[in-house]
């Protein structure tokens, strides 16, 4: 059987309080709709449609970037879940099978979850997802009578009977989708809200003699994110399990809440992770590395046995060899640090590449940006760099060549050569005590006067 991907994803989110749509807050540093996508991918779906709306092109610039074949659905108005996926009508012209519709700011679907609705399909016309809620809240409640679901009743609409129900809509469903148009056709906006409730087409099915019926997940699952509370607690959610995944890896992680993990972190076993560190996008750490307090990295792959921090950043295009050792105060950007190269303290290594074995010694900058274009550096193997050592890109190090501490280097240095530009110095004996006696002597003046 064939399944259409839709994702409602046209809705303000007035209670974030912002000017991004909200299905492209992130939770661990990716979009929510993407997580979204990510989940309902494991259908394999014939078709993605994602229904936007607020920030339609923002929305839809994210969809197509994560899934270019995605088809974009656009609701100019927002008036209900029902029209939203009524939107759908063309993008979905000539397929045939069956529509899972998810939500852009439920991130927390598990895959098998999707296939056991899919499962209980083949029994009914009509799947709803639903979950037991701690708290029930504002969310719709389920009337169930034995396995059939007889309809669902809006927070809004509903009785005091009906609210103290304590099974609750995802809003998530699956249905033929020919049978969920036709369905949508007949709902109508008299409602509290005055909204088109995709939440009606449950009771219509049953007025039709359809089999409908209710699947539950775990409510973590089902997690909707409204506000920034719930945004933050999603993440918490999200960040609690991929920190266990990793400790089951055979990652060490000495203060495991202290670990801010992105979506996509990879790090092998028996690497160490201190307390206190960030994990941005595209981060690879491979095994038996040790990541120190307070680093902070992304877009970068860190090589078995390499030692990084404490407080190192990492940016975009950081590439460490096996054993290479990034120490405290150290940024390092778009630049390769070959095999057991140090650069141990208080440096920026940008547009560059280090050679093995070479030592980068401290206050060492690359001087990458004339402040219209970077140029790169490149520095050989067993290069010496004393510190603070300014290498004015684009300049080349030779192998095993040496730099002067506080050399500014602005031509290139031949292999084995020592580079040396800095002022000569200059020791004017007893000029310290006659400087200071005149400095005191122009104070006391100066108090005096006051
Ligand atoms: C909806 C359900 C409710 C369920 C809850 C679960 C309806 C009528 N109610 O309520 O039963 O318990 O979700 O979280 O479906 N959207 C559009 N276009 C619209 C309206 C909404 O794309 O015109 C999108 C939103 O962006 C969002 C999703 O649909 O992703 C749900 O909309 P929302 O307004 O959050 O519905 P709830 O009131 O939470
Ligand atoms: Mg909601």
């Amino acid at each position: 059987m064939s399944t259409a991907l839709v994702i409602l994803a046209a809705g303000k989110g007035t209670r974030m309080h912002s000017d991004i749509p909200k299905v492209l807050h992130p939770i661990a540093q990716v979009p929510m709709l993407v997580h979204a996508m990510r989940a309902g991918a494991i259908l394999s779906p014939e078709r993605t449609v994602i229904v936007t709306g607020h920030g339609a092109e923002a929305v839809a610039k994210v969809a197509t970037a994560e899934d270019e074949a995605a088809q974009i659905a656009v609701q100019d108005e927002q008036l209900g879940t029902a029209h939203a996926v009524a939107q759908t009508r063309e993008a979905l012209d000539g397929f045939t099978g069956d529509v899972v519709v998810l939500y852009g700011d439920t991130p927390f679907l598990q895959p098998d979850t999707l296939e056991r609705m899919i499962a209980a399909r083949a029994e009914n016309d009509l799947v709803i997802l639903g979950f037991e809620a701690a708290d029930p809240a504002r969310y719709g409640r389920l009337v169930m009578n034995g396995d059939s679901l007889e309809r669902i009743v809006e927070f809004k609409d509903a009785s005091d009977e009906e609210r103290a129900i304590t099974f609750c809509n995802s809003g998530l469903l699956a249905c033929d989708a020919q049978a969920l148009f036709s369905l949508i056709d007949t709902v109508r906006n008299d409602n509290a809200a005055g909204e088109y409730y995709l939440t009606d087409v449950v009771e219509i099915a049953r007025a039709r003699g359809l089999k409908v019926t209710a699947v539950a997940c775990d409510e973590a699952q089902t997690l909707g994110v409204n506000s920034r509370t719930d945004l933050a607690a999603a993440d918490a959610v999200f960040q609690a399990s991929a920190r266990a995944e990793l400790l089951d890896l055979g990652v060490t992680l000495m203060a495991p809440d202290t670990v801010y993990l992105a979506a996509d972190t990879v790090i092998g076993r028996d690497t160490v992770i201190e307390p206190n560190v960030v994990f941005g996008p595209g981060v690879t750490v491979e095994s038996g590395a040790t990541i120190r307090s307070f680093s902070h990295l992304e877009g970068c792959h860190v090589s078995r046995g390499s030692i990084v921090g404490p407080y190192a950043r990492l940016r975009p295009g950081a590439e460490l060899a096996e054993n290479a050792r990034i120490g405290n105060f150290v940024e390092i950007k778009n630049a390769e640090i070959a095999e057991g190269a140090k650069v141990n303290h208080l440096s920026y290594i940008g547009d560059a590449s280090v050679g093995a074995a070479s030592n980068i010694g401290a206050g060492t900058i690359t001087c990458n940006y004339d402040g219209v274009m970077k140029h790169r550096t490149t520095i050989g193997e067993n290069v010496f760099v004393g510190s603070n050592t300014m290498l004015v890109a684009p300049v080349k190090v030779g192998d095993g060549a040496m730099t002067a501490t506080g050399t500014v280097v602005t031509r290139d240095v031949e292999p084995g050569a020592l580079a040396v530009a800095r002022a000569k110095q200059d020791n004017k004996p007893g000029y310290a005590r006659k400087l200071f006696d005149m400095l005191k002597a122009k104070k006391a003046r100066r108090d005096k006067g006051a």
